[in-house]
């Protein structure tokens, strides 16, 4: 029990430093004292980052939902475990017990099982925030099936190429979604998907809006029926400590999405062992986190985190601004949230309300606050700080990633003093680094340089699905013996850490993780683009917002600009889905280039923030007079 719930600043800094000095004991004692396993491991940790390859607790038997159901059944088999908050407020809350989903996801299992879903096969699930979307996942988990969330945001084509990728044979969706006053039509959407991905055998529609959808006979089946013959018992698969437990998409340099693979043992241990110590979570509180299950956030802190602690996490289906921007902190009061977590750009939103729809509502269950997904600024933080926390509840600022599996870099409430900004300190395990330009790692205090992790940890991705070679290409060549996160980061003069943002091209546009070249390979789908570039630029409320320079086929174009940026925009909502809509177009007859081809973002990020007083060297561009240009048409 000792080292699992960190109470303390001084018992954290000796955690940490029994984390560091002796990594592979200090996991195995979390390990062996907080989990059901149904073997031990032969092994803690086998690692090598310049193949790179890493095992955590190989030789280990276990299955990831008896440790997030069956065990606490005997304990807390009526103690809430998922409490569903629908879209719209009218709607009675779900609460549903340890039992029930006990039951729900054994039944789900058996019902993938009938349709011929085995060990190791994937299955897509895309749909929204209703509890059939954890209930799928945890019955995939339960018979070993790898599952691949893909955000019910995206688009039909980039729900496609994430089938395709991975092999789904599966997909799991809904006859349609609620968002706010809208409804969306999920299954035309999985529909139009389809036509262009043969691999997909059958598709299971839960019921959610009620709509009248077209059934292709033969693939299709409502999910409901089949879980109503279904039995609610299921063994569970007993899986290797290393087999697979879900791929999630991120995006990168390149426009092919990457498939993240994460492990079972690993996981399991690092996302119940920081939820518990990031949320200071007790057996009587109610956590809610208001990401997406479609992330990385949802997979660890909604899911896999908070059930393994027996926790009661609330999924909620809706928006911040429906029926009005009170209902987040409606929902505070109705269901005495004590652990709130969510991202600065909602945040940022919420702000520009003031603080009307807050004062009507009784906050005083909030206990710990947390942000997540991109930089929290200054203001944002003190107005989350002042009118939701009333200066008494600790804000976390955690820093990780989709690739990082857990929280890597945060405060731990009540126990490290905050700073506005600042994520503060590694969790125990971690070890940053910041390094320089030259590749050499900047020691000491007061440094600024390119995050990195020296040492494995057990919830680190471990390739990248059919690509283990872009996995080391991006993540273990830019700096020897390194994990590179891509972000920048500095350490303050008592060591803690401010993340500053992506350095590589990556924008972070409301919390969402965009790549460059993926928004520019659908504007280039565009039949009169030749060529474009896309960069971020500051924006108050979304944090980054999009700008893009469009080189026309002919400049002269005399169709109406206005136009032609909807269209574009609309290429964009098609390929990719609305998250990646530009706010800016701006047409040009050339991109600054290097001698060797390459686009000067650096020049054209500064000329999009409107920051052109010190724009560099320019001379050395093959063609510096269109910078001129380019500024004296900005937007
Ligand atoms: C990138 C990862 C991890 C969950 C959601 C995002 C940025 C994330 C913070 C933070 C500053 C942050 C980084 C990171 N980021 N959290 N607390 N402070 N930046 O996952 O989509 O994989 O994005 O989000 O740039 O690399 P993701």
């Amino acid at each position: 029990m000792s080292n699992y719930h960190i109470k303390n600043l001084e018992e954290y800094f000796q955690v940490y430093r029994k984390s560091i000095r002796n990594p592979e004991g200090f996991w195995e004692e979390v390990a062996e004292e907080h989990f059901m396993w149904h073997k031990k491991w032969d092994r803690v940790l086998d690692w090598d980052f310049t193949k790179p390859e890493v095992k955590w607790f190989e030789g280990a038997k276990l299955n990831i939902t008896e440790n997030c159901i069956d065990r606490h059944l005997r304990i807390r088999g009526d103690k809430t475990a998922i409490l569903f908050e629908p879209n719209d407020p009218k709607e009675e809350a779900q609460h549903i017990s340890y039992a029930q989903l006990s039951e729900r996801v054994n039944k789900f299992a058996n019902v993938l099982k009938a349709q011929g879903v085995k060990k190791g096969d994937r299955v897509c699930i895309y749909l929204p925030m209703i509890p059939e979307l954890a209930v799928s996942v945890l019955a995939c988990a339960r018979i070993g099936a790898i599952h691949s969330v893909v955000f019910a945001g995206f688009s039909s084509t980039a729900l496609a190429t994430r089938i395709n990728d991975c092999d789904c044979k599966m997909v799991i969706t809904s006859d349609g979604s609620y968002r706010g006053a809208k409804t969306i039509d999920l299954k035309g959407i999985v529909d139009e998907a389809l036509e262009q991905c043969e691999g997909v055998e059958t598709v299971l529609i839960a019921k959610r809006i009620h709509s009248d959808i077209e059934m292709k006979s033969g693939r299709d089946q409502w999910l409901e029926p089949l879980l109503d013959e279904a039995s609610a018992d299921c063994e569970p698969e007993i899986m290797d400590a290393e087999d697979p437990l879900f791929i999630l998409y991120t995006s990168g340099s390149t426009g092919k999405p990457k498939g993240m693979v994460h492990t079972t043992a690993g996981y399991m241990v690092y996302t119940a062992y920081t939820f518990k110590n990031v949320f200071q979570y007790r057996e009587e509180d109610v956590y809610w986190c208001t990401a997406d299950i479609g992330w990385i956030t949802g997979h660890s802190y909604i899911v896999y985190g908070p059930l393994a602690n027996g926790a009661t996490t609330v999924m909620f289906e809706g928006v911040p601004s429906y029926p009005d921007f009170g209902r987040f902190w409606e929902i505070v009061e109705k269901h005495k949230i004590n652990q709130f977590y969510t991202a600065p750009t909602a945040i940022r939103a919420l702000a520009k309300q003031g603080t009307e729809l807050i004062e009507n509502h009784d906050l005083s269950s909030l206990k710990v606050l947390g942000s997540v997904g991109e930089p929290i600024n200054e203001e944002a933080w003190h107005w989350y700080n002042d009118n939701i926390g009333h200066k008494n509840s600790p804000i976390v600022d955690t820093w990780w990633q989709t690739e990082t599996g857990g929280i890597m870099i945060t405060p731990i409430p009540y126990v490290t003093p905050t700073k506005p900004t600042y994520a503060t300190l590694p969790f125990p395990g971690i070890q940053p680094a910041l390094m320089d330009e030259n590749g050499k790692e900047i020691k000491g205090n007061q440094a600024d340089g390119r995050l990195c992790i020296k040492f494995p940890w057990p919830s680190m991705a471990r390739t990248i699905w059919g690509n283990h070679q872009r996995y080391k290409d991006t993540y273990f060549s830019a700096f020897e013996n390194m994990y590179f996160t891509g972000d920048g980061a500095l350490r303050d003069e008592v060591g803690y850490y401010r993340i500053t943002g992506r350095v590589d091209d990556v924008i972070i546009v409301s919390g969402h993780n965009l790549g460059t070249a993926p928004i520019e390979d659908a504007v280039n789908e565009h039949p009169a683009v030749a060529e474009s570039a896309i960069v971020g630029f500051p924006h108050d409320v979304k944090g980054n917002a999009l700008y893009g320079y469009v080189i026309l086929k002919n400049f002269g174009e005399t169709r109406n600009q206005d136009n032609l940026r909807k269209e574009i925009n609309q290429m964009i909502t098609e390929q990719i889905g609305p998250i990646a809509k530009l706010d800016k177009i701006q047409f040009t007859q050339g991109l600054p280039k290097t001698r060797s081809g390459k686009i000067m973002r650096r020049i054209l990020r500064k000329i999009a923030s409107k920051d052109t007083s010190n724009l560099g060297d320019t001379s050395t561009l093959l063609n510096p007079e269109v910078v001129q240009d380019i500024i004296d048409n900005a937007l």
